[in-house]
């Protein structure tokens, strides 16, 4: 992404996200809403130290000299393992008038789809979220993220979303904890697998498919599985809902390890380079999801903007794979992964 689509986020973003060097949670603890993490912080600051602590073994002897990095996840042709993360609410929390919701939403998914990517659309209060989103999902492909909802809200979500013909439908299980829904008078409480089961059931009727966003531990995406889910995310919703929550990159490997062949696993939290992208891959991931960058991409330079970064990312991850001996997104294991 250039710097002056930075600047020009910086300038649109009004003080609600500083466009810091280094986008990893220090100068926006507590700001939620807003683009921090939740009361401390620590669980964004965790995502972004838990990669950083992941360090790659470099190796130049070898033939591999042009790496692939398309790949196939849930169906989805991917010229980069990378997909922009479900964010919601960004034109009221951020922006004010700078940016509307139906502009960025569509600049997320027509950037993503420009560069080879797929963009996912986010849920809230107010209903101009998913009202942009499904403008959006009827011009690109691209996948909806509803929140649990309870009684007939959620099914007409549902159904709203699927009739855009989606390349998948997700579930953001997590914002069980969101403050920002609590404080708007519409708190959603945790789902059983009997629950998630019946939702899961529902859309596979209309031929979708179904991805759980929120997992945490090996416990739960077991039950994602037992519910027949067809992907994770395993993910800390960027450090918003619970404070304290270890980095992604440090529970992924236990999870992969547990579920991965039976549902297609994604992680987001803290991923902001290609080189992060390999990390998350060689822990076990089928592709990431990535949040704040993406929404500053978008807030900075609309579709080229997110097309831009996208594009970064593909090139960074291309040199990481040339030099840790990768010639293609299969043949990325733990083993380019340093172990003292
Ligand atoms: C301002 C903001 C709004 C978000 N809205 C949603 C949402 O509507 N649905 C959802 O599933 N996740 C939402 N998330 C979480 C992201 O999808 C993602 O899990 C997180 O941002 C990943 O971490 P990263 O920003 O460090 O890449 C939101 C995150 C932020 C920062």
């Amino acid at each position: 992404m250039s710097d002056d689509y930075r600047s020009i986020a910086r300038e649109r973003m009004k003080g609600f996200c500083r466009v810091c060097p280094v986008c990893d949670g220090r100068a926006c603890s507590g700001e939620v809403p807003g683009m921090g993490g939740l009361t401390t912080g620590a669980s964004f600051r965790n995502n972004v130290s838990a990669l950083a602590n992941v360090t790659l073994n470099m190796t130049v002897l070898h033939d591999v000299k042009s790496p692939d990095t398309s790949t196939k996840v849930l169906g989805m042709e991917l010229k980069v393992p990378a997909l922009a993360a479900p964010i919601g609410g960004v034109s009221f929390n951020m922006t004010k008038e700078d940016v509307s919701e139906d502009a960025y939403i569509d600049a997320v998914l027509g950037g993503c789809a420009q560069a080879g990517s797929v963009g996912c659309t986010g849920d809230g209060v107010p209903p101009f979220i998913i009202d942009a989103a499904t403008k959006a999902l009827k011009t690109h492909k691209g996948i909806p993220f509803i929140k649990p909802w309870e009684g007939k809200e959620l099914y007409e979500k549902l159904d709203r979303v699927m009739d855009c013909n989606p390349l998948a439908v997700g579930m953001d299980v997590d914002a069980a904890g969101l403050v920002t829904l609590r404080k708007m008078g519409r708190p959603v409480t945790p789902m059983s697998t009997a629950e998630l089961r019946q939702v899961i059931a529902y859309v596979h009727k209309k031929g979708q498919k179904f991805i759980v966003k929120g997992i945490m531990t090996p416990q739960d995406a077991e039950k994602s599985v037992a519910a027949g889910a067809d992907g994770i995310v395993v993910s800390n919703h960027g450090g918003r809902i619970l404070d304290h929550c270890p980095g992604t990159a440090v529970v992924l490997p236990r999870i992969a390890a547990a579920v991965r062949g039976r549902l297609a696993v994604f992680v987001d939290g803290g991923v902001r380079t290609g080189v992060d992208v390999l990390k998350m891959l060689a822990l076990g991931a089928d592709a990431v999801l990535i949040g704040r960058p993406v929404c500053v991409a978008a807030i900075g330079g609309l579709t080229e903007g997110v097309s831009a970064y996208f594009t970064t990312i593909t090139q960074q991850l291309s040199q990481a794979m040339l030099l840790t001996g990768c010639s293609s997104i299969d043949n990325i294991s733990p083993e380019i992964v340093y172990c003292a």
